[in-house]
């Protein structure tokens, strides 16, 4: 396919150069018309002269002159040749011009036809004779015109037509290549702009943009595609990096409690006579380890999936929900006393990874408060805060809690992966909410779960 830029010029170039030559050959064919015919008239006013001044009515004699016709038919006359009736010159035309005659012209000398006009040559010269009859029997007299003037005119006139014919188009194709080229100017940006990005999957590029009208707006249009699609792999690139890291955090964590495992199992293995409480407590602890490796997996599944954003959400009915959870944790830790304040609250989300949030606050809460412990649980104007009386976060650990993996001072000796709080920042997150930790009045952690509210509700149900 020819260039746009090609096509717009030759497109150009074809309309003026078709409309110039039409309009040329239109003029060159009535100003020859107009041309010819002035000949014409001027011969029909020396007939007209002749016969007024009755030159016709007698045979003429050597050397008689015929009047030319006036100076507004054409001026000065041409050459006049007489012949009798036999075909024989009786005046000569002036300027050894040797007109020929033909039986048309003797018909006309001997009355049996109408005065003739033709177009002659003679001598290479082109003529016009008009011929006229005698009275009866004195023969003709043929008027002559050179259409000479009228050749020269015409053919300085091609000559003049063919140029501007020409200038015209080359002018056309010019002018149509100069504008085509201002035209293309921005779609041929954004085919480099698009080939570059094709090569080198920038898409930092931007085109200018050169107007409001139809090729502007593409641009426009191109740029914020350009801009929704730089975001989104920004996007995509945070979040396989985020995968990434998740990958190798992981699999570095899981490292520590396979070899374990691992060397609990061949001791097993090799200990034939290992007493048995040994093997007992060995098996325990090979038992204690595949269910924490087990939760370990569980969590960084759950983390991984949570980077995909919220589908399939629904209207929560989140009092209900900590109220579940709370029991669930009762259940795990009938020691721990949950002193639950829970507001109507309804929120939008996946009650899954919501429930799941709650699980691990509650569950760390027990876990550091310790046994015979007592944990206020209150969900106030989408605010859930849950508040142990445990040794409370460190000041240096408070930033970090909620990276995964990260296990503070309290953590020491206690089961756990570090990924707890990670799942909830994360729930938090998606959620449109926020996850904060606080020192309790007197001691404790206190970490607060905020969401945005679809209804809250004044009316408070407590549960224990
Ligand atoms: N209620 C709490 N009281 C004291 N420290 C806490 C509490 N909750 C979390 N932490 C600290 O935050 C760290 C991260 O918590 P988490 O992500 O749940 O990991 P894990 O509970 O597996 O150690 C814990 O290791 C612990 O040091
Ligand atoms: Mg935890």
């Amino acid at each position: 396919m020819m260039a746009l830029r090609h096509r717009l010029t030759i497109l150009a170039a074809a309309t003026v150069g078709v409309t110039v030559v039409l309009i040329s050959v239109v003029a060159y064919v009535v100003l020859r018309g107009e041309l010819r015919g002035q000949v014409d008239d001027s011969l029909a006013a020396q007939y007209q002269q002749a016969r007024e001044n009755r030159l016709l009515l007698r045979p003429m004699g050597r050397g008689e002159r015929f009047p030319p016709p006036p100076a507004r038919d054409g001026g000065p006359s041409g050459p006049v040749q007489v012949f009798d009736l036999d075909g024989d010159v009786v005046v000569e035309a002036q300027g050894d011009l040797v007109i020929p005659i033909d039986d048309a012209d003797r018909a006309v000398a001997a009355g049996s036809r109408p005065p003739l006009l033709r177009d002659v040559s003679s001598d290479g010269v082109q003529l016009r004779v008009l011929t006229v009859p005698l009275a009866r029997g004195h023969g003709a007299v043929q008027f002559v015109r050179s259409y000479g003037n009228v050749n020269a005119t015409l053919s300085r006139l091609r000559l003049v037509l063919a140029l501007l014919c020409a200038g015209g188009t080359l002018l056309a194709a010019l002018f149509g290549r100069l504008f085509g080229r201002q035209v293309i100017h921005p779609v041929s940006e954004l085919t480099a702009a698009a080939e570059h990005i094709t090569q080198t999957q920038d898409l930092g590029r931007r085109i200018e943009v050169p107007g409001d009208d139809e090729v502007g707006r593409m641009a426009a249009r191109f740029n914020t595609m350009l801009d929704t699609l730089e975001s989104s792999r920004r996007a995509l690139d945070a979040s396989v990096h985020a995968q990434r890291q998740l990958v190798a955090d992981a699999s570095h964590e899981l490292r520590t409690p396979v070899t374990s495992l691992r060397t609990n199992i061949e001791v097993l293995l090799i200990g034939g006579d290992l007493p048995e409480d040994d093997r007992r407590r060995l098996l325990e602890d090979v038992r204690a380890e595949t269910e924490e490796l087990g939760a370990l997996i569980t969590d960084v599944i759950e983390l991984a999936r949570g980077d995909e954003p919220l589908s399939g959400v629904e209207e929560v009915q989140l009092d209900a929900l900590v109220g579940e959870a709370i029991a669930r944790a009762q259940r795990r830790r009938p020691g721990v006393v949950f002193d639950a304040e829970l507001d109507r609250t309804v929120v939008e989300g996946l009650p899954e990874r919501l429930g799941r949030a709650v699980d691990n606050l509650l569950d760390n809460a027990a876990k550091y408060g310790g046994d015979d412990s007592v944990v206020e649980v209150s969900l106030h104007g989408g605010e859930l805060s849950v508040r142990d009386h445990g040794p409370g976060i460190d000041e240096a650990d408070r930033p970090h809690v909620f990276d995964r993996f990260y296990r503070g001072q309290t953590a020491r000796g206690r089961p756990g992966s570090g990924l707890g709080l990670a799942i909830v920042r994360q729930v938090a997150e998606t959620h449109g909410g926020s996850i904060a930790v606080h020192e309790g009045a007197g001691g404790g952690a206190r970490f607060v779960l905020a969401l945005p509210v679809l209804a809250p509700g004044a009316a408070a149900s407590a549960s224990g």
